[in-house]
């Protein structure tokens, strides 16, 4: 059976996918900082790892066994791209799907990407940038995923661009993008080397609808 890491478990998008993958045949580690938080998890296919994912040796321990690695991380984003870089380097794991942000490449035009850039510079929007650099230079097999603006919304409903094109949209739901990460680790050898912007259709404006 298929072994995932998750990182960053305890993460908002993390838990839906966790959730959608007990229905299929994949064992999930879930790598996750202060662990008694998961109160409930399915033993036949969840085992917890407590760790931090900017500590090189707690990620490599981790990855024993595994054949794919998820992360969904925050916080000190370049320094956990590193650790992780040199981890899965060490232990030979080769496949990642990486959670990024819209707006990274400076691709989100006209009004909307202006926003953006007002909201995000300042610390985060180049923090991601850089941390994406450092996934895209490490010569894993990556997928870099780009959503808009998250919304809790009971809806799964997307669209992907590819990098190099214009972003689309101004939002799209957890729910969404946990969607595409599971079929992604259903089907690894798709979006391999990829940065996908995701979005809502029909979602175009100068900022978020709830803004
Ligand atoms: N909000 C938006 O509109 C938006 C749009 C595009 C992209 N994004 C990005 O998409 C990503 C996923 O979103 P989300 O809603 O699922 O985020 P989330 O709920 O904040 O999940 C991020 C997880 O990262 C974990 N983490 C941070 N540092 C860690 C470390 N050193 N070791 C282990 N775990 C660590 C956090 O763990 P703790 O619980 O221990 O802190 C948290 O559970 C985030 O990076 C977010 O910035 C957000």
């Amino acid at each position: 059976m298929q072994k995932v890491l998750i990182l960053g478990a305890h993460g908002q998008i993390a838990r839906l996918v966790e959730r959608n993958l007990l229905e299929d045949d994949i064992q999930q580690r879930l790598f996750l900082r202060r662990a008694s938080r998961l109160k409930k998890i399915d033993v036949s296919k969840q085992e917890v790892f407590e760790g931090d994912a900017t500590k090189v040796s707690d990620l490599t321990k981790a990855l024993a066994d595994v054949d794919l690695v998820y992360a969904n991380l925050a916080g000190e984003i370049v320094a956990e791209a590193e650790a992780l870089v040199e981890a899965m380097r060490a232990t030979h794991v080769k496949r990642l799907i990486w959670i990024s942000t819209l707006g990274i490449y400076d691709e989100v035009p006209g009004a909307y990407g202006k926003w953006n850039h007002e909201m995000l510079d300042g610390g985060y929007l180049e923090t991601y940038a850089a941390a994406a650099k450092v996934i895209e230079d490490s010569g894993l097999a990556y997928t870099i995923i780009r959503p808009a603006w998250l919304t809790n919304y009971d809806e799964i409903s997307y669209e992907l661009t590819p990098k190099g094109t214009a972003f689309k949209g101004t939002e799209v739901s957890r729910k969404s993008v946990a969607d595409l990460v599971a079929k992604i680790i259903l089907a690894p050898e798709k979006y391999i080397g990829a940065s996908l912007g995701v979005n809502k259709p029909h979602t175009d404006g100068p900022k978020p609808s709830w803004y």
